[in-house]
């Protein structure tokens, strides 16, 4: 249909090799409302009489209403697909004078912003449902002893609650990054033409509020060739689905029987073909490899968007999939480990176990002597790794069940003047519950400073959901007015 130079016809490969449709599916709807506000705004500049508006609109409603009797084949994208379905439906006459003072430059630009616009803020609330789920995980499971771990290996004393929090706040910083993309997707390129705007009186900030923007890209270079909105709600989703790849590896390495910590529910686990026994966290796993995949996106954005010369290259195109993609699968693994944390089950008495036979106590035993001997911290580093050492050599006995005689000579052996039975005493004292007691920095797995995290992570995310409450209602209170405005005009 656009082919007004070119006498031959788009050889057939060369056509299937452009075409963008496939991808395009997702932005019908929003070509469709971003035509149907461009139709209102020209029709009020006198470019369109009410007869011409009226037919544009009635072509547009029905591809609202039907959307696969839109043909498809033999064009480029969906934009020449809706044009052309508007013009075999209601005329040359009418439907010719859609495209007026628009390209598909500007045109396809508008409907990605709709559609990330919608997509943030459906993954913003994704996102909101799991920091709940994993702030409610956490209340049931502040007391929940178990070891923390330092390159895989226990380190200190925590509770199952502690991770999940920093889970949490990961997710909220996830949240306000994406939270705050929103403001710079949510302005309407549209008018900008194809690169340079239009000679006829065009009011672009009434397209906008028409469809619910906040504000314009003003300059018509930059909006028609300027991805860095996107670039940047990708780099978000990349960075949140790392989280949710941490969150997923730590699932699956506490899930295993040697560990035993935690146990998906059925629901949430696959089986093996072959081995009866098999309860495999596939769903975490690929979690994990989601991660990759949209860090993969993003950065085939970035290689497509780098160094492209100012103004629209068809490569721009072929941005749409990775964006589309990164936004679809962010959503599904949010939507997947939020089930799985909520219905996973906490195994208390096997994290206590593994607690209890640890020398995650290591460090709080030599706070102690720092606390209560005046010891300087490098000379009980040193008591309590000897100790350590002797513990281990037999056959990694509990520091409790060491003999009076151990600590002796690890106190002759450090030169070190501390009674061996008040040495005693502090070790067998030290139970994770008195750990995680003693532990009174801002921030740690104590019991109120648990408390006052949930607190503040509860309130956190429940101020967030007002807001994309607000935003949702924004742009369906958008979209209800300007079908209003449609049927205004089809009834007229
Ligand atoms: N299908 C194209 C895309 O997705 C639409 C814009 C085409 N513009 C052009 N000047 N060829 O980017």
């Amino acid at each position: 249909m656009y082919r007004s130079r070119p006498k031959d016809k788009l050889d057939d490969h060369v056509l299937r090799f452009l075409s963008s449709m496939q991808h395009d599916q997702a932005i019908l709807y929003y070509d469709i409302l971003g035509s149907e506000a461009h139709s209102i705004m020209l029709h009020e500049m006198g470019h369109l009489t009410s007869g011409e508006l009226e037919k544009i609109l009635s072509a547009l409603e029905d591809a609202k209403k039907n959307p696969n009797r839109i043909e498809t084949e033999g064009y480029e994208d969906i934009h020449e697909a809706l044009e052309a379905f508007v013009i075999k439906k209601e005329g040359m006459n009418a439907g010719g004078k859609m495209h007026t003072a628009r390209s598909r430059n500007d045109q396809v630009v508008l409907d990605i912003r709709m559609k990330i616009r919608d997509d943030i803020n459906d993954v913003c609330a994704a996102l909101a449902s799991l920091i709940e789920g994993v702030v409610q995980k956490a209340k049931e499971s502040k007391q929940a002893a178990m070891p923390m771990y330092t390159h895989l290996q226990q380190a200190q004393i925590g509770t199952f609650s502690h991770f999940l929090l920093s889970y949490a706040y990961a997710l909220m910083r996830d949240m306000e990054r994406l939270y705050l993309v929103y403001q710079r997707v949510n302005q309407s390129p549209l008018g900008a033409c194809a690169i340079g705007g239009s000679s006829l009186s065009i009011d672009r900030k009434r397209t906008a509020i028409l469809l619910g923007f906040d504000s314009i890209v003003r300059n018509s270079i930059d909006a028609t060739s300027s991805r860095d909105a996107f670039l940047e709600y990708a780099a978000t989703l990349a960075i949140m689905t790392s989280t949710l790849g941490r969150i997923a590896e730590d699932f699956i390495i506490w899930s295993t029987t040697e560990f035993g910590y935690i146990e998906l529910a059925d629901r949430y686990s696959s089986t093996s073909s072959a081995m009866p026994q098999k309860k495999n966290p596939d769903p975490l796993e690929l979690i994990r490899a989601k991660a990759a995949i949209v860090t993969s996106d993003l950065v085939s954005m970035l290689g497509i968007v780098k160094a492209l010369p100012s103004g629209y290259s068809r490569d721009l195109q072929d941005v749409k999939p990775p964006l589309l993609g990164a936004s679809a699968t962010t959503l599904d693994a949010i939507r997947v480990i939020d089930g799985a944390v909520r219905t996973l089950k906490v195994n208390k008495e096997r994290m206590r176990q593994a607690a209890s036979t640890s020398y995650a106590i290591a460090l709080d035993i030599a706070e102690q002597l720092v606390m209560k001997k005046k010891m300087p911290f490098r000379a009980a580093h040193k008591i309590v790794g000897a100790l350590v050492d002797v513990a281990a050599s037999k056959d990694n006995l509990p520091l409790a069940k060491l003999q009076v005689s151990d600590i002796v000579s690890v106190l002759k052996a450090q030169k070190v003047n501390v009674k061996p039975d008040e040495l005693m005493k502090i070790i067998k004292e030290m139970t994770p519950e008195k750990s995680l007691e003693a532990r009174k920095s801002t921030g740690s797995p104590n019991l109120k400073e648990q408390e006052e995290m949930i607190k503040s992570l509860s309130q956190g995310v429940s101020n967030y959901k007002i807001g994309i409450q607000r935003r949702t209602r924004m742009v369906q209170g958008s979209f209800d007015n300007l079908g209003r405005a449609v049927m205004k005009y089809l009834q007229s």
